[in-house]
């Protein structure tokens, strides 16, 4: 019995690779469930937008979101030939168990597999990767471009949705952005240093090496702090960059490292781990007993010439790991403020001097990070004094329901008739979807709207913003990471808002 059970998961997993954009077994059975004569099925994913219901205001409103993370499934799962007489064997073999009938499109798969040599007749057109677009608008559509294969324009809808994933992360991190860049201008009068004010610290939290090598490059385009190595593989593989990585690290302590040196010699294990990194940031994870004690007696007096000797590029990074995360931030920064000569910025802000700083790292998400912000703004700390790591928040702690990722068929051809389609559930409006085939345009005054059935007009709205990424196999265009960064940029005019 158990044997069994484990063998049918493996044949499943193998399929899941070998048919791996679809899984879901009700997509199987879909080829017969669409009107007789259906020749060409017409989908499109978007960030659905919430029209009613003012009054559930969330803190973070996530009204754009950032496009990413599509070209690596379409590397990775789609392009080439991906069907073959073995996969197609297997898949039937399986199915015929799981439905215990034969409903798997067979037929459907061999005319892929002979007119196609085994790509897939579809066509994807997308926002470029990076772009970032208010909920509610056309990210992306997919047709198939072969009347007998209809069907597989939704057998290709698991696969494709999971790109919710990549887009939230980044979509997330990028509202840590705002939040940092308003409250470090704020404080300090200059963005610098941003880029590295929010480290991925997600790995071991994450459930599997393809979701930290997603997550990770979904952070990485909005900042360049991280220690989630997998993420840089992703993009160097899948997008590439003009820099031999889009990611940095520096050396850092764990509580191994410290404990491993027992309890009465905590001091000795901060003396050599500094002096083991003379010339880079080294961050040294300081509560293994008393973070208090820490900040004020080792950091403060026994080790103070040492730290005093480092420069401005190689700090001694103070991290806390325990306690309310505000309260011990300022408690920590108020001993080390005590300890060493404080200096006033041009905002008059308090920053310590630059060979000692503090990261945050625990216990660190969107709303903690908004409170922690704000909690120094008021005890007059500048955000220059500290940076963040955040993991199982940036990485994990996420659905697609955070910003309603979904893939709904808008347009079909029955009988050689186009046909605009849509849903509309009485339960809840929220839910219509978009009707007829879709472009994305943006308005003279810069706006982003998605026009339905088919209603885009060159002359009147200017290009369409979606492109050929896909066809028939192939894929068609693709972006660097660096465009990727630089098409999901804070503009001048956030910035503008997040200072009013
Ligand atoms: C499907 O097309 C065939 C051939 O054109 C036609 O005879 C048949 O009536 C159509 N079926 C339906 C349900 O429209
Ligand atoms: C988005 O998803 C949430 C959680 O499922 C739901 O409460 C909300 O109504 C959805 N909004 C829209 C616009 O579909």
């Amino acid at each position: 019995m158990l044997s069994n059970a484990c063998a049918s998961k493996l044949m499943l997993f193998t399929l899941s690779i070998t048919f791996c954009f679809s899984s879901r077994n009700k997509l199987v059975t879909h080829y017969k469930q669409y009107p007789p004569n259906t020749s060409k099925v017409y989908s499109y994913f978007e960030c659905r937008e919430k029209k009613t219901d003012p009054t559930k205001l969330r803190k973070v409103k996530y009204d754009k979101t950032v496009f990413y993370g599509l070209q690596y499934i379409l590397h990775r799962y789609l392009k080439g030939q991906v069907v073959t007489r073995e996969k197609i064997q297997e898949a039937k073999e399986v199915y015929r168990e799981h439905f215990q009938d034969d409903v798997f499109n067979e037929k459907g798969w061999n005319y892929i597999l002979e007119k196609y040599n085994g790509h897939l007749p579809i066509e994807i057109k997308a926002v470029p990767e990076g772009s970032v677009i208010p909920r509610g608008n056309v990210l992306f559509t997919v047709e198939s471009t072969d009347p007998e294969c209809y069907w597989l324009t939704n057998w290709v809808e698991t696969i494709l949705v999971q790109s919710w994933y990549p887009i939230t992360v980044a979509t997330n991190s990028r509202e840590q952005k705002k939040i940092l860049a308003k409250y470090l201008m704020e404080t300090s009068g200059s963005l610098e240093g941003l880029e590295y004010k929010l480290h991925d610290f997600g790995y071991r939290g994450v459930s599997s090496q393809e979701t930290a090598g997603i997550g990770a490059s979904a952070h990485l385009v909005n900042f360049k702090g991280t220690d989630t190595v997998a993420g840089i593989c992703v993009i160097k593989k899948y997008y590439g960059t003009k820099d031999p990585v889009p990611g940095f690290s520096v050396p850092a302590a764990e509580h191994s490292t410290i404990t491993a040196w027992g309890k009465d010699h905590e001091k000795d294990a901060f003396e050599h781990i500094i002096k083991q990194f003379p010339s880079v940031p080294v961050s040294i994870v300081s509560d293994s007993y008393d973070i208090y004690n820490a900040c004020e007696k080792i950091w403060g007096e026994d080790l103070r010439g040492l730290i005093e000797m480092r420069s401005a590029d190689a700090p001694l990074v103070v991290r806390p790991d325990s306690g309310n995360p505000l309260d011990t931030v300022l408690k920590v920064l108020e001993i080390l403020g005590k300890k060493f000569p404080l200096i006033e910025n041009s905002k008059g802000y308090k920053v310590l001097p630059p060979y000692i700083r503090v990261i945050q790292g625990d216990g660190v998400d969107i709303n903690t990070l908004q409170e922690i912000v704000e909690g120094m703004k008021e005890h007059r700390w500048s955000i220059e004094n500290i940076a963040f790591g955040s993991g199982g928040a940036l990485l994990q702690k996420l659905t697609r329901d955070l910003l309603n990722c979904s893939f709904k068929c808008s347009y079909v051809v029955t009988n050689g008739l186009g046909v605009n389609v849509f849903k509309d559930p009485v339960a809840d409006p929220n839910k219509r979807s978009k009707k007829g085939r879709l472009s994305l345009h943006r308005t003279p005054s810069g706006d982003f709207v998605t026009l339905e059935e088919g209603k885009g007009d060159l002359e009147e709205y200017g290009e369409d913003l979606l492109h050929t990424v896909f066809r028939n196999g192939k894929i068609v265009k693709t972006y660097t990471f660096d465009e990727v960064r630089d098409n999901a940029k804070l503009k001048e005019s956030e910035l503008e808002d997040l200072l009013l």
